[in-house]
């Protein structure tokens, strides 16, 4: 399965509404949303640009705000916050941009090119601005927290930005614009988490959801723009986390992926009794909810996944055996650059450890081509650790320098743009030669599969993931329906999806 985001799109790949009680139900708003392609943590690129679908106007108050995403699964997470926050408010979305009085569009900044596709979406706008002056826009997200007030001098369409931890501000900001007062709130937060509100669900399927477990980054990767767009890490309540996979579970969720720019450093204390929960805790926790309930998570560094995590893993057959595990470059020297904080070895003893621990683990990879003073040795060191690794995926893109981060400060963005392309395509190909032999060997092989719906290619056929992450598309029998687990055997595989029929 592969992925790859060099020139487009780019992947990877939510006032006061205090209510604890995650039984309370909002009305979720089916969007298409996955595809049978893509993964749990990265969003496809026909995703991009997705908006929120239209409700019932039983639960508007006559306004509505369409809102549209880009970016990563964090930020279409943070948008069913968005999308919870404005319900509240008696706002209910529209997939319709020409009944919207308020147009949201959430912003990535990972590479130039993704902001580069949010302007021209921008200004194509202006049109429905022109047609309906009182209408507003707002940007939201990374793209707002890091050009901040310089969005409201360049785009004279745009009335309100808010940052990633400014939600809770939105109303207050919308109301300001219905005076006339552009305004903008880019405030990071050291505390904000958003623990008490209930995302407004925008998954299609009802079947598998995404829980976000925390926010910001204190990595410091020297490629990276996200420390700088969503602040400083912290960890959200295990006590809300618990409780809002038990509400979906309730509601018919039988799949939670547990979101974070770095699942394995959670870490939350308990304010009352100071005990401390981590990340393999946590996961065994969510895991224990119910058997019947799926759990993963995405996304781990491989310099803090820990055994611990591992044997969990290992211990529990509802947590799902597939780690995404960005490398982001083979070469030791490179990595260092890129201040990842191991080298080629220590990643490789990760990647042993998870055969060890768990011999059923399929690995997926972030790789970045062409990075400040890549040579060619360092670029084959690249593409000899995606064989030592033996990804069943990756997300591969080239090296573009972000405004801001420690590499544009410090570093020569030397790699000329052909080598880079060149050097990526490379990447590529191996990959698809990886995930194609890794497909191969699942032939014959008799998986777990959770329905999550009917086929894209056809009304008879199911599709459904494994628990190593890959999509099975199999033949319907009857008196079977999403949220169903079936036991499939593999007859054959595509560059990203395996075939099979259901046994008994
Ligand atoms: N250029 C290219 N790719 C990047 N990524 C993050 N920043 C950059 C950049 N400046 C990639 C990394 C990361 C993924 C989310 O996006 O591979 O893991
Ligand atoms: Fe997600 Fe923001 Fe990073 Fe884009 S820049 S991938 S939206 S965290």
């Amino acid at each position: 399965m592969v992925a790859s985001h060099g020139d487009n799109f780019d992947m990877t790949n939510c006032h006061s509404v205090f209510y604890f009680n995650f039984a309370i139900s909002k009305t979720s708003f089916p969007v298409y949303y996955k595809s049978e392609e893509n993964s749990h943590q990265m969003l496809d690129e026909h995703l991009q640009g997705t908006a929120i679908q239209s409700v019932d106007d039983k639960s508007s108050n006559g306004r509505r705000f369409y809102l549209e995403s880009y970016g990563c699964q964090m930020n279409f997470s943070d948008s069913e916050i968005v999308a919870s926050i404005l319900a509240d408010e008696g706002m209910g979305p529209t997939r319709q941009i020409e009944e919207a009085d308020i147009i949201l569009i959430n912003t990535c900044s990972i590479r130039e090119k993704a902001e580069e596709s949010i302007r021209k979406r921008l200004k194509e706008f202006r049109i429905y601005k022109k047609r309906k002056p009182e209408l507003l826009v707002g940007v939201l997200g990374c793209m707002a927290e890091r050009l901040k007030s310089k969005f409201l001098e360049e785009e004279q369409l745009v009335d309100l930005v808010a940052g990633p931890d400014a939600y809770r501000d939105l109303p207050g900001l919308l109301r300001k614009a219905e005076d006339g007062d552009r305004g903008i709130n880019v405030f990071l937060s050291r505390e904000e988490t958003y623990a008490d509100i209930s995302p407004m669900r925008l998954d299609e399927n009802g079947v598998t959801a995404f829980i976000s477990i925390m926010r910001g980054c204190d990595n410091m990767c020297s490629f990276c723009v996200v420390p700088f767009t969503r602040g400083r890490e912290r960890s959200r309540s295990s006590y809300t986390i618990l409780a809002e996979a038990r509400d979906l579970f309730e509601r018919g969720y039988r799949e939670v992926t547990l979101l974070g720019q770095n699942v394995d450093s959670y870490k939350w204390q308990n304010p009352e009794t100071g005990e401390v929960t981590n990340f393999a805790q946590l996961l065994d926790m969510v895991a224990a909810l119910d058997t019947g309930l799926r759990v993963r998570f995405s996304t781990s560094h491989p310099k803090d996944i820990t055994d611990e995590v591992l044997y969990t893993m290992a211990s529990r057959n509802n947590i799902c055996k597939y780690i995404h595990l960005p490398v982001q470059s083979g070469s030791s020297r490179i990595l260092e650059l890129m201040n990842r904080t191991y080298d080629r070895d220590w990643y490789l003893g990760r990647i042993e450890a998870i055969r060890r621990i768990i011999p059923d683990c399929a690995v997926s990879s972030d790789i970045i081509a062409g990075f400040c003073t890549e040579t060619e040795l360092d670029h084959q060191e690249t593409l000899s650790i995606m064989e030592l690794a033996d990804y069943s995926m990756s997300y591969m893109f080239h090296y573009s320098e972000r405004p801001g981060t420690p590499a544009a400060k410090k570093l020569k963005d030397d790699v000329d743009m052909e080598t880079k392309k060149r050097r990526l395509n490379e990447i590529i190909r191996l990959q698809n030669q990886i995930s194609h032999r890794h497909n191969q060997r699942d032939v014959g092989m008799v998986y777990e599969v959770l329905i999550e719906g009917n086929s894209k290619r056809s009304e008879d056929m199911f599709k459904g993931r494994n628990s190593q992450n890959k999509m099975v598309v199999f033949d319907k029998k009857p008196g079977l329906k999403a949220g169903d687990y079936v036991r499939v055997k593999i007859d054959n595989s595509s560059s990203a999806t395996l075939h099979g029929n259901i046994v008994a």
